[in-house]
């Protein structure tokens, strides 16, 4: 469960890495891949594109925030699309830590422990919902 103080931070933040959300993505992924450079080959199409599918995403979540409950349809669709994909998971924890360390990139001395706690939450709630639903299709 999300506070109103947690949502405030995770708009406000995402506010500001939008404008560089290309440049963010490249670094997500280089990020990514430098981790755990076994998940490259589950990508098919061009990188530039796979960031504005990822960027816009989570812009739809930051958006519906204080209502979650509406994208959850959305979002177990996206978790069973993504075991079609080949994601396992157990790689949602890597994604997770490649995109906190860019927003930390991007958000520089913004990116307080209060605003890592709420968007570690966000990506928690985000992750189990795909996770749940991939296993459920499984
Ligand atoms: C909150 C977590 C995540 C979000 C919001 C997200 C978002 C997206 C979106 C919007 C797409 C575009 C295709 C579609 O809508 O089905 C996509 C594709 C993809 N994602 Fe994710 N994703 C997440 C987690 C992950 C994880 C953990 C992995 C593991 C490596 C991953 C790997 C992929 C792959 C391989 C594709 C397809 C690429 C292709 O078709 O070439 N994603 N993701």
């Amino acid at each position: 469960m999300l506070t109103t103080e947690q949502i405030y931070l995770v708009k406000g933040s995402w506010e500001q890495v939008v404008p560089i959300a290309d440049a963010a993505a490249e670094l997500f992924y280089g990020k990514l891949f430098e981790m755990d450079a076994s998940l490259r080959p589950l990508f098919k199409g061009d990188m530039v594109e796979q960031g504005r599918k990822l960027t816009q995403m989570i812009s739809v979540a930051v958006d519906n925030l204080d209502r979650l409950d509406e994208i959850v349809p959305a979002v177990q669709d996206l978790g069973v699309r993504h075991a079609d994909y080949g994601v396992k998971n157990s790689h949602y924890d890597t994604v997770g830590t490649a995109l906190l360390w860019t927003l930390g990139q991007g958000l520089g001395d913004a990116f307080t422990d209060d605003v890592r706690k709420a968007w570690t939450d966000v990506y928690t709630l985000l992750a189990h919902t795909m996770q749940e639903a991939a296993t459920a299709a499984a």
